[in-house]
Order: structure tokens, then sequence, then C-alpha cells
């Protein structure tokens, strides 16, 4: 039996990730090659024209799997019936504005369009937010969409947890493949804490601990984590453009791995409302080591957490817990 379409919502359509994105999802990345998709994709007034070109493009690839384009300016006609939310649409950081600033213009468009979701999403409608401020506009549109589940909403720190693997794979000239069980924890800024002392790769010996094969505490304490954390500055500096294509196939692989589910012994970061798990203020959107089965993330529990760790666990969460109070600051003046 041929399967019924799901419906993907991909807002900021007309920009560079959505632009990425949009193929990559009707092609079956995202959900795989027996699973056809109807795509909403959202941008607004003053770039209406480009997204019809968009939309253009996507009929012209002739993709199988692609049963239907709704390309709309029109946030409430956008969400009516998805099943998946991808928020990518936000307005950008340009030179000379403060985060503040950031926020100021974000966290409004992130009310609006949790109120449109809550009113015309499906009811078990499973939300990605990958507009920056990531994590804190997860949590303003959980705020603003009380009927849709806590656990549908999620941000993007698979981009950073990718970066940490590749890193990583680098590093000991192994496959990526073959490399796992990176976290990212915190916010998807430049507090976040890529923690390679769970990780493992496997090499002609089998299993190792990735601190072993490395044999440089350094370079795992210091540079690796840096490397990581610097990454998206530096493709900046390299393109004069963020990175696009690359957050567009870990938002498929954030999505991919929630619905379909982790492989055994593997778990992925993904950032998700806390429940107090490892000391982690409850209440905020924190990236977290979670392993998904059947369409549900769980955080993997029980690592032990050394002193080191600890210290940058806590600091991303205090920026987190900081953004919230700006991001209501903010909502406060509108
Ligand atoms: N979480 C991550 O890992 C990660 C990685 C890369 C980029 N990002 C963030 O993703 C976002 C998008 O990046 P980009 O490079 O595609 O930017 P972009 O500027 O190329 O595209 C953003 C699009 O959003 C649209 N938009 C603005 N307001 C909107 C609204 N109210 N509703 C719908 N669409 C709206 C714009 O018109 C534009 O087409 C940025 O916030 C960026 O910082 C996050």
């Amino acid at each position: 039996m041929p399967k019924d379409a799901v419906r993907i919502l991909v807002t900021g359509a007309a920009g560079q990730i959505g632009y990425a994105l949009a193929p990559m999802i009707a092609r079956g990345i995202m959900l795989g090659p027996d699973q056809p998709v109807i795509l909403h994709l959202l941008d607004i007034q003053p770039v209406a024209e480009s997204l019809k070109g968009v939309r253009m493009e996507l009929i012209d690839a002739a993709f199988p799997l692609l049963q239907g384009i709704l390309a709309t300016t029109d946030v409430n006609e956008a969400c009516k019936g998805v099943n998946i939310a991808v928020m990518v649409g936000g307005f950008p950081c340009k030179e000379g504005m403060e985060r503040r600033d950031v926020m100021h213009k974000n966290v409004p468009i992130f009310k609006a369009q949790a109120s449109a979701l809550e009113q015309h999403a499906a009811p078990d409608c499973k939300i990605l937010v990958v507009a920056n401020p990531a994590n804190t506009n997860a949590l303003i549109l959980k705020e603003f969409a009380p009927s849709i589940p806590v656990k549908n909403i999620t941000c993007l720190t698979r981009l950073d947890h990718n970066r940490a693997l590749s890193h990583i794979s680098e590093r000991l000239n192994v496959d990526v493949r073959d490399v796992k069980n990176v976290i990212i924890w915190g916010n998807h800024s430049s507090t976040q804490y890529p923690d390679a002392n769970y990780a493992i790769a496997t090499t002609d010996i089998g299993e190792k601990s990735v601190r072993e094969l490395v044999a440089d505490d350094h370079w795992i304490d210091y540079e690796y984590i840096n490397s990581v954390r610097e990454r998206g500055a530096e493709i900046i500096k390299a393109r004069k453009l963020s990175s696009a294509l690359s957050a567009a196939s870990a938002a498929c692989d954030h999505v991919h791995d929630w619905i379909i589910g982790t492989a055994k012994g593997t778990w992925v970061s993904m950032g998700v409302y806390s429940d107090g798990s490892y000391g982690i203020q409850p209440d905020i959107i924190y990236s977290f080591p979670v392993t998904c089965q059947k369409g549900e993330w769980s955080i993997v529990q029980g690592l032990k957490i050394n002193e080191f760790s600890r210290e940058k666990m806590d600091t991303s969460m205090k920026e987190l817990t900081r953004e919230e109070s700006l991001a209501y600051s903010c909502l406060n003046q509108t």
C-alpha cells in the first residue's frame, strides 16, 4: 500500500537554507525513499517572487515523492494540516546588530508563528526550529502554542553534532560513519559544549574511546571544542554567507532520526525541553544527547559528568536563562 503524503512546512523557504532543504525533503532524504511529501513553503511578501521561483524549480525537478507544493506568504495557510514544521525563517543578524536587536525582531515572529501552528497544524505536529536564536525561539514557540506537546518542540544542534563527528573523523583519519556518540550540550551559540568524552570510533582493532585514540587531551579539551564552536564563523569568512547546505542536511538528519529512530547504541544531539536531567534547569530548551524510537526522543541517562564538563554545561545553561529573560522583555515591549 502506498503511504499517505506527509505535509512538511518550511518557513524562510526562499532563503539559503530553504533553497537547499526543500529539494532534500522532496528527494526523500528526510523521511525515506518511500514516503511521499507535500511541501508547504512560507516566506514573506517582499520575496514572494523568489518563492515562486523556488516552487517552479521544485516542479521542474520532477521529484517522484513530491505530491504537492503550497507556496505562500500567509502564515495561517502555510500551517494548515502540517505534520512536520521546520522553522528556518527569521530576521537575519546584520552587521552592527546586537543579540538583543536580533531577538527583538525574531521573538514576535515566533510568537505569531506559534499561534498559527497552534490553530492550524495537525495535532501531533513535530517542530524543528532552525532560525537563531534557535533554543530561545523554540521556547517562545512552546509558550504560544500551549496545545502542542512540549516533546514535539525541538531545536537544531545537529549541525554542531555533525561537525563534532567530522572533526574527529579528520583527526583520526577514519570514515565519519565510524565515529559516534559525541555530545553537544547547551545552546546553539558559542557557549555550546562539544563533549567527546563518550565518543567512540571504530578502527581495525574494533570500537575504541576517541580520547584514547587521539591520545592528546589538550586537543580534545581545547582545540577540538574551539574548532567545533568556531566552524560557523569560519564558513561565513570563507563563503561570505552562513552555512546552508550543511544546515539543511542536519535538519534532515534531525527529523529523520526523530521519526525513524536512532541506531542501536548510538545517540544524537537535539535541543529539547529540559526535564532537569544532568542538573540542567527545567523548562529551557537545551541540547542533550538523545536516542529516538517510534517518534519519541529520550535523554540518554547516567553519563558521568566531570568537573570540566559541569562548568561548561552550566555556562551554556546560564546563557540560555539570560536569553529567556531577554526574550520576555522583548515581548513585553511589543
Ligand atoms: N541552528 C543552526 O544550526 C543554524 C545553522 C545555520 C543557520 N541558522 C539560522 O537559520 C536561519 C536562516 O538562515 P538562512 O541562511 O537561510 O537565512 P536567509 O536570510 O537566507 O533566509 C531567511 C529567510 O527567512 C525569511 N523570513 C524572514 N521573516 C520571515 C517570516 N516572518 N516568516 C517566514 N519567513 C521569513 C526571509 O525572507 C528569508 O527568505 C538564520 O536565523 C540562521 O542564523 C541556524
